[in-house]
């Protein structure tokens, strides 16, 4: 995988930095991690299936394999549960993760520039489907970063399958690994900020890593204006540990121009809802989804008390 990557990495844009990137992934692959094993098995088997080209069908990333022995496919993918992102499907398996990508993509994809030739960076793709969808339109390369080992897995399970496989990769990296060197054309940053304890450093980091003209495509969770400036959770959001900042979207706006961005568009604010984030087979024991972080009493507030998930996708440029 990673072989392929530094090919497809030193035609383009980005060859100053591939040794790097190449080197700094496969140390994170050789972290002491008693799942590898496991998920390396899940990918060998899936090797013995056909190979078959990809597009995108709505909903789904679509790789159109042979029907095959299907049943043996999907245990093989379900040894790389839980599988958030997608949905994916292959030949006539269709794996509904628990996120209905195409609903984020369809609000992103009417307001960013064309990626027709760009160098597209992917800040925590999780298991590379948007960063697919990058690729599918027309990126010269669309480069997935994603520190959690298990979605790497998924991704290098997908190309596995795929003939031809688009010039997307997924390493585990984070973008404060990634050398800061103005490389890339476009970068996304989609349900990051929330996670980060830093989020005007993240925002600097982004801006180091664009190209000047180039877009950045930012999208996180946000309040309304009447609960304040920002929310700081105390513990959990929607049961996440890890939520670190839900500003109003003034408030983001302001982040946005302290960070130095510009032309700063506002392209979208939407509720999340149990048909985009729901519970499906693919993601495992933990069964829990969307309708069960909410208040039952009131699906405008999550269990916690808080404003339910409400996500806003900010445009603007270096
Ligand atoms: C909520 S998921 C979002 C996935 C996808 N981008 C989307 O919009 O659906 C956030 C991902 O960001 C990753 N992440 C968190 N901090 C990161 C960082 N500093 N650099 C890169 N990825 C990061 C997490 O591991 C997680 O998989």
């Amino acid at each position: 995988m990673i072989n392929n990557f530094t090919k497809q990495c030193q035609q383009s844009k980005l060859s100053i930095i591939c040794e790097q990137l190449a080197d700094i992934s496969k140390d994170a692959f050789s972290v002491n991690n008693g799942n590898i094993p496991k998920w390396e098995a899940a990918i060998d088997d899936i090797k013995k299936y056909s190979k078959g080209k990809v597009d995108y069908q709505v909903p789904y990333l679509h790789i159109h394999t042979k029907d095959g022995d299907t049943d043996t496919l999907q245990q093989s993918l379900k040894l790389l549960m839980p599988w958030r992102k997608g949905p994916y499907q292959i030949g006539s398996l269709q794996l509904d993760s628990e996120w209905r990508g195409d609903m984020k993509w369809d609000r992103v994809l009417p307001h960013i520039q064309s990626l027709k030739g760009k160098s597209v960076l992917d800040v925590g793709s999780g298991n590379g489907y948007f960063t697919y969808l990058m690729a599918l339109a027309g990126a010269k390369i669309a480069l997935g970063i994603e520190p959690f080992l298990l979605f790497n897995y998924q991704f290098q399970a997908l190309r596995t399958l795929m003939d031809n496989p688009p010039n997307a990769f997924v390493l585990p990296l984070k973008l404060e690994q990634i050398p800061t060197e103005p490389l890339f054309d476009t970068v996304f940053s989609m349900g990051v900020l929330y996670h980060q304890k830093d989020h005007l450093l993240h925002l600097q980091q982004l801006k180091n890593v664009l190209t000047n003209g180039g877009e950045l495509i930012l999208e996180t969770l946000i309040i309304d204006a009447k609960y304040g400036e920002q929310i700081i959770p105390k513990d959990r959001y929607a049961r996440m540990r890890n939520v670190w900042c839900l500003p109003s979207t003034d408030t983001l706006h302001g982040w946005l121009e302290s960070a130095g961005f510009q032309d700063i568009k506002l392209a979208d604010v939407t509720q999340t809802t149990p048909k985009e984030q729901r519970a499906t087979h693919w993601i495992g024991d933990n069964t829990q989804s969307l309708a069960d972080f909410l208040d039952p009493n009131d699906s405008n507030l999550t269990i916690e008390g808080l404003p339910a998930p409400k996500r806003a996708i900010f445009i603007c440029q270096k």
